[in-house]
């Protein structure tokens, strides 16, 4: 040994034995992942995002695929980070559920316009021309607007430090764009194009919207009333963390990234609103390292949070 001291040797080692403990718990090379039925007609597709380089623990990020009425028409709630191995996952998995000559995504659902659930809409756009896409009034300067999250001003130390760092591209095309107004609705009684009402593939009273601002200032989750299940985005995380240093085997219920969220008080508002909505069986995070989370559990925790 040459030029290394005892200090320095020990510094190494216990380097080397950590990097190989994380490795281990890594999942290893990114793979395709398919959409799962998770309910009758609720498809998720589930893959990694690698929001620190490896070996730190990624991130499981969902995109949500509904079908229609017709059987054959389909919704997308969310459309993923742009990193290549999530988007090559993504359009294998959306090729494969969407298989059929007639399949065809009509609509594009977003949750908000943070990166992780957006940058897939160019390619999504493209191939599906004739899809109209949705969000939130009060997400719309982000989406198309031409804003970015960072002009917010954040109640938490965290975001304040950490939103310099999250760009989004909100140029989003204006002419294809349905904006979501209010506070809660019927997702059919608000698209455009339609003058005999709703569409045969979305009937009223399939799909609703509720507004769950504090994630972001236009936070949406979807209720799909056929099988009262919650597609909650980010209002909430459902992981088995200390992320990023190693895995619990157990998932629990959680806020949603700090670093991304602007107003941690009006968050816990709107996952109590979610936990009490009537009838709801399941909500599903956009986070979650296992499948949803009951309606019984989101009380339990939301139980002391502040009402609106
Ligand atoms: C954050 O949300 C709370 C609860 O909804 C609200 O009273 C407060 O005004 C919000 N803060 C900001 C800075 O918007």
């Amino acid at each position: 040994m040459v030029g290394l001291g005892k200090g320095p040797l020990s510094v190494l080692c216990i380097g080397i034995a950590v990097a190989v403990l994380l490795k281990s718990q890594h999942p290893g090379s990114p793979k395709n992942t398919p959409f799962e039925e998770l309910r009758e007609g609720v498809f998720r597709h589930l893959n990694d995002f690698p929001l620190l380089p490896a070996p730190f623990l990624p991130v499981p990020t969902a995109s949500w695929l509904i079908r229609g009425n017709d059987q054959k028409s389909w919704i997308l709630i969310d459309a993923g980070p742009s990193t290549p191995s999530y988007q090559k996952s993504l359009k294998a998995a959306v090729s494969s559920l969407l298989s059929g000559p007639d399949d065809e995504i009509k609509l594009i659902l977003l949750t908000h316009g943070h990166p992780d659930h957006v940058e897939g809409l160019p390619w999504l756009l493209e191939k599906y021309p004739k899809a109209q896409l949705a969000f939130h009034e009060k997400e719309a300067p982000f989406v198309t607007g031409g804003h970015q999250y960072k002009d917010l001003k954040g109640d938490t130390l965290i975001f304040e430090l950490g939103k310099h760092t999250q760009g989004v591209d909100s140029r989003q095309p204006q002419q294809r764009a349905v904006v979501l107004k209010g506070r809660h609705g019927d997702v059919a009684g608000s698209l455009t194009g339609f003058v005999t009402g709703a569409p045969a593939w979305l009937p009223q009273g399939f799909l609703e919207f509720l507004h769950t601002p504090g994630h972001s200032p236009g936070h949406l989750v979807f209720i799909h009333k056929p099988t009262q299940s919650v597609i909650a985005g980010d209002a909430f995380s459902y992981q088995s963390w200390g992320w990023p240093f190693f895995k619990t085997a157990v998932p629990r219920l959680n806020r949603p990234y700090p670093i991304a969220t602007v107003n941690s008080t009006a968050v816990q508002v709107s996952q109590k609103q979610i936990a009490n909505l009537p009838g709801m069986v399941t909500a599903f995070a956009s986070h979650d390292d296992a499948a949803g989370s009951s309606a019984a559990e989101m009380k339990a925790w939301t139980g002391s949070f502040p009402d609106a």
